[in-house]
């Protein structure tokens, strides 16, 4: 940022003069990639749910359907090979975008984030002596990893947050991690795998939270290697808006989902393994593509000794080399910039809701997370309006009013149950009374837990956000709940959070 002078000084009207041309930058890829957005009168703030699909990169797509020919991957014939080289181009790509090298590193093509979880939850060797480590701060297609631990016996623990910024306990998860998950006198060392090399758990964490924003440090993952346990990075939520440098931190698996990234296109993940923790996992079955050799009399099999024994059937050959386009476009708008475009729109988004006020003074927000930026974190802030009596506006009122104002963003707990409880501070005791009673509807627990609504209200800034966005939303909250004390009749029951 801003050329440093021969003092190694920047000079003030060089910043100003880049921040200048990167919003014109910006407004012009607005107005030439989401022109559709402007024309349809939209104010889209769900960047962490689902990235836009820039206009090029779905036409291009169109193009390259259609003036080639590609068929099923899984032959040698001309149009098998042609989906076959834009695979292994794609791959190629990926490798590249996170400076992983292939030697180290393999790339699994899956639906979607989800999918890659899947893939290592159902293979891991999990047993009565292993760990599943997480933090509370984890989407629901990671907490969904627990299932597969506590059917083989594993513990698992969950990290608390600190408050305010709900960040990982430091001194809780250094614990965590310390612990020996084999008997007294069988555990490995710290900083060795253990007698057999074998490793004794997972831990399981997101690089940015989908709830608050906050980025979790990516050290995490050499500290609890070095205690013997593989890592899974849930890079989902911050790929899209940050540079993730493989050659620098070597998750064992990382998973991610493209519609986040570059919005188009949609059912395509990856998950990012490195081979030697590849290698440890055992699939529960085979299928077509996964093989290299079976009989069905014999019942016997050799699964492919290479990415291809996790994608199971056809992959998406159609949709996959959208991929290898998605990140040369990131690319040429420059990731660097659209981390800082969207950490200047955050800055923006802080600063206005710290402004929001009733008359008398009283908050018209509470942010949830850190509420500043200069800490690490990313584009997505999670809030609750609070009406003239300081009470939280139920969110249902919130998504019926901003949809009337044509904005497109999230309420609830957008999948990630633990930041929740940890923002609105439930204590554990109580989550565990609610959970023992037999609960028929979520209103209920609701009111078990004496909760006022059923999450936050998510607003997540992306490369195709402009200042105005921020804008509208902030002038929607103050035109429509400042002094107000909001109608609650008529709203549909909540069907789920
Ligand atoms: C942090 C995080 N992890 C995982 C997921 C799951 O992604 P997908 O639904 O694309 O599989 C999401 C989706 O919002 C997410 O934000």
């Amino acid at each position: 940022m801003g050329r440093a002078d021969t003092t190694g000084h920047v000079r003030d009207e060089d910043v100003r003069e880049e921040a200048a041309d990167a919003l014109d930058l910006f407004a012009e890829l607005r107005a030439r990639e989401f022109g559709y957005l402007d024309e349809g009168g939209h104010t889209y703030l769900d960047h962490t749910g689902a990235g836009l699909p820039p206009r090029s990169l779905v036409a291009a797509s169109a193009r390259r359907v259609t003036g080639g020919l590609f068929g099923n991957p899984h032959s040698d014939s001309p149009a098998s090979r042609a989906s076959g080289d834009l695979l292994d181009e794609a791959r190629g790509a990926v490798l590249r975008h996170f400076n992983a090298d292939p030697a180290e590193y393999a790339v699994i093509f899956t639906p979607n984030a989800t999918g890659a979880l899947r893939l290592v939850g159902e293979a891991y060797p999990l047993g009565r002596r292993s760990r599943l480590v997480m933090p509370l701060d984890n989407h629901n297609s990671v907490n969904g990893l627990r299932e597969y631990a506590r059917a083989r016996g594993a513990t698992v623990e969950y990290v608390p947050l600190r408050a305010p910024d709900l960040r990982i306990d430091e001194d809780r998860m250094r614990a965590a991690l310390a612990v020996r998950a084999r008997r007294p006198g069988l555990g490995p060392a710290p900083g060795r795998r253990g007698a057999a090399g074998r490793p004794r758990g997972l831990l399981a964490y997101p690089a940015q939270s989908n709830f608050t924003g906050v980025q979790h440090p990516l050290d995490w993952i050499a500290t609890a290697q070095a205690h013997g346990y593989d890592v899974v990075l849930d890079a989902a939520a911050y790929v899209p808006t940050n540079r993730l440098d493989l050659g620098r931190h070597h998750p064992d698996f990382t998973v991610v989902s493209w519609y986040k990234v570059f919005g188009h296109p949609t059912g395509v993940g990856a998950l990012i393994a490195r081979r030697p923790a590849l290698a440890r996992l055992r699939r529960p079955w085979f299928s077509g593509g996964t093989i290299y050799a079976v009989s069905a009399q014999a019942r016997w099999h050799v699964l492919a000794d290479d990415e291809a024994a996790f994608e199971d059937g056809t992959v998406n050959f159609l949709a996959i080399p959208d991929v290898t386009a998605g990140l040369a476009w990131i690319e040429r708008v420059g990731m660097d910039r659209v981390h800082d475009h969207v950490a200047a729109l955050t800055g923006r988004l802080l600063a206005g809701l710290r402004t929001l006020r009733h008359s008398d003074g009283s908050p018209l927000v509470r942010v949830y997370g850190p509420d500043r930026t200069g800490t690490p974190r990313g584009g997505t802030v999670a809030l609750n309006v609070l009406d003239a009596g300081g009470r939280v506006v139920d969110e249902r009122v919130i998504i019926r009013d901003s949809a009337a104002s044509g904005i497109s963003l999230r309420t609830g707990c957008f999948c990630n149950p633990g930041a929740g409880e940890a923002a609105f501070g439930l204590p554990p005791r109580r989550l565990r009374r609610a959970a023992r009673r037999r609960l028929g509807s979520l209103e209920e627990y609701l009111k078990l837990l004496h909760l006022p609504s059923a999450g936050a209200v998510r607003v997540s800034l992306g490369p195709a956000s402009q200042p105005g966005d921020v804008e509208t939303f902030l002038s929607f909250v103050r035109r429509t709940y400042r002094d107000r004390v909001p109608d609650v009749a008529g709203l549909a029951p909540r069907l789920g959070c």
